[in-house]
């Protein structure tokens, strides 16, 4: 290896992934503006050197467990993901010495399980067709993998604080900061509700009447707990938009926080994907769709004026989702799959 090589890789051991997480950038839409005749920003969490916003919350848990000693040097951290709290979670441990070991549903993306292994990541996959709490499913998996192996931290990010502190101490001062405090909606899809609570909590504070929108997909049970304080007597197959939707309430929802939650179904979402690519050349990812396509399902709920200033938060990027938003046939395909 030649000489000046050589000074390049040692330099490049100084660089840790974990110390450009956070700090992404807020961009102006002016195709989503000019359509709702209003201010509409998307804050890029796929800019985080994991690519997606959920290196927040894994940097914050692993921080948090080391510190707590939850886990010796060399353990293994024990994740249940739809695969970017588990990239997180994989690409921090191996940087400070540990393991990962994620368990993924069978639903998520190939792109994402060949990027988990990428970073070294032991990937387990389960089934969540009976929900979370099934023996088969990832988070039950999780638990008893953790329970047994010597050594080793289950994060659960459905049931840790630092998930919602995360979004609290960190995306939320910086999109006030970077909209200086021009802020009167915020928008984001919720999965174990981290986002949504650590956000809503900041701009609630900095005043009651920001508007906390959240994103979930038909069959999911979110929206109907807010409205009703219960789980609905009858549960309908959850459409599956990688990243959110619950058939339970999770721990890291403070629903406090959080005024209204629409649902959208999938093929809107995949339509609002296509045709936001084809308008503006941007691949987002799926709730980043989901977002897109709720917009336009329930224009006249959003009652948007000139003046308001919306940021959504669009987690991570297309990339991720080729095979299941943007190959020819997957609207086609998903179409006989549904029954309505
Ligand atoms: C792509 C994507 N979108 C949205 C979410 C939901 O974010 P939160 O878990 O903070 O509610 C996740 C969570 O994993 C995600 O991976």
């Amino acid at each position: 290896m030649s000489s000046k090589r050589y000074i390049l890789n040692k330099k490049r051991k100084n660089i840790l992934t974990r110390n450009f997480i956070g700090n992404t950038p807020i961009r102006r839409c002016d195709y989503l503006s000019s359509i709702y005749n209003t201010n509409i920003f998307i804050k890029e969490e796929f800019h985080n050197p994991g690519m997606s916003s959920k290196d927040r919350p894994a940097l914050f848990m692993i921080e948090d467990a080391i510190r707590k000693g939850k886990i010796k040097p060399g353990g293994t951290f024990v994740e249940a993901s739809s695969g970017n709290t588990g990239y997180g979670l994989a690409m921090i441990a191996k940087e400070m010495g540990y393991a990962a070991k994620i368990f993924v549903s069978k639903s998520c993306s190939l792109e994402k399980i060949e990027m988990l292994k990428s970073v070294g990541a032991k990937v387990e996959i389960c089934d969540n067709s009976n929900g979370l709490h099934d023996f088969y499913s990832t988070q039950f998996k999780a638990q008893s993998y953790a329970a047994n192996n010597l050594n080793s931290y289950f994060t659960n990010q459905y049931y840790n604080s630092s998930n919602i502190k995360a979004h609290y101490r960190t995306t939320a001062p910086e999109i006030w900061e970077q909209m200086k405090g021009k802020v009167t909606h915020f928008i984001a899809g919720i999965g174990t509700g981290g986002t949504i609570s650590g956000v809503g909590r900041f701009f609630k504070e900095k005043n009651r009447n920001i508007k906390i929108w959240g994103v979930e997909p038909v069959g999911s049970v979110l929206s109907h707990f807010l409205s009703h304080r219960t789980l609905p007597e009858e549960y309908i197959t959850i459409e599956p938009i990688e990243g959110i939707g619950r058939t339970f309430i999770p721990g890291a929802l403070d629903i406090n926080y959080v005024d209204k939650i629409f649902q959208i179904g999938l093929l809107d979402s995949k339509s609002a994907a296509q045709e936001y690519k084809n308008i503006t050349g941007f691949l987002v990812g799926f709730s980043s769709a989901a977002i897109i396509g709720t917009l336009k399902k329930h224009i006249n709920d959003l009652a948007f004026r000139p003046t308001d200033y919306v940021v959504l938060l669009f987690p991570d990027h297309g990339s991720r989702y080729l095979s299941k938003l943007y190959s020819k046939n997957c609207i086609a395909n998903e179409k006989s799959k549904i029954i309505c």
